[in-house]
């Protein structure tokens, strides 16, 4: 080969490393660029955990029929009761270890299917190892519109006599404010 022929060859070889290295470094910069905006976007836009609220309207008296109303169960983890006497939420959860029971109309019980907690209408204990009975939210009625305002967190816990029957609770002293609804 002629020294020509070889200053060529040397020449093309570096501008090929020229060319690499070149795009080595704005790929660096392109990367570097890129990590920085998404760290600007999570910024602007932080992670944030949306609770559920705790305070919540469901509606009026009259929304809900005699008995027990599942349609907030999923949704809000509480039943909607109502009786000759008025209305109260009990809230869906096992005394146990927080499973969440399933009613039953025909047998006119709540079971859980976790251990086998067995509670009535009232949320008394009828069987099973839940220590209590089922919490009653605090219940209470908007004075503008009339509609049920429960709060979840404030839960009507009373000690439960163990009887035959199971652990239970005299109802009515329970049928109070501000965990019932009396009818108008
Ligand atoms: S969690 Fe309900 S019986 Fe254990």
């Amino acid at each position: 080969m002629s020294n020509e022929e070889k200053n060529k060859t040397n020449k093309s070889g570096e501008m090929n490393r020229r060319k690499f290295f070149n795009l080595i470094g704005w790929g660096g910069l392109l990367a570097s660029a890129g990590g920085s905006a998404i760290g600007t976007y999570k910024f602007m836009f932080p992670t944030v955990l949306y609770e559920p609220p705790t305070i919540f309207k469901i509606g009026k008296v009259t929304d809900f029929s005699m008995g027990v109303d599942e349609r907030l169960k999923k949704e809000r983890q509480i039943w909607v009761v109502r009786n000759e006497r008025g209305l109260y939420v009990l809230v869906a959860i096992c005394r146990h270890l927080g499973c969440t029971p399933n009613w039953f109309p025909d047998q006119q019980r709540f079971r859980c299917p976790c251990h086998g907690s067995i509670y009535d209408i009232f949320g008394n204990v009828r069987g099973g190892p839940a220590p209590r009975t089922l919490w009653r939210a605090g219940v209470s009625l908007d004075v503008v519109d009339n509609q049920v305002v429960v709060n979840f967190l404030t839960r009507q816990d009373p000690d439960p006599e163990s009887t035959v029957n199971g652990l239970m609770v005299e109802e009515a002293p329970r049928e109070a404010e501000p965990y019932f609804i009396k009818n108008a």
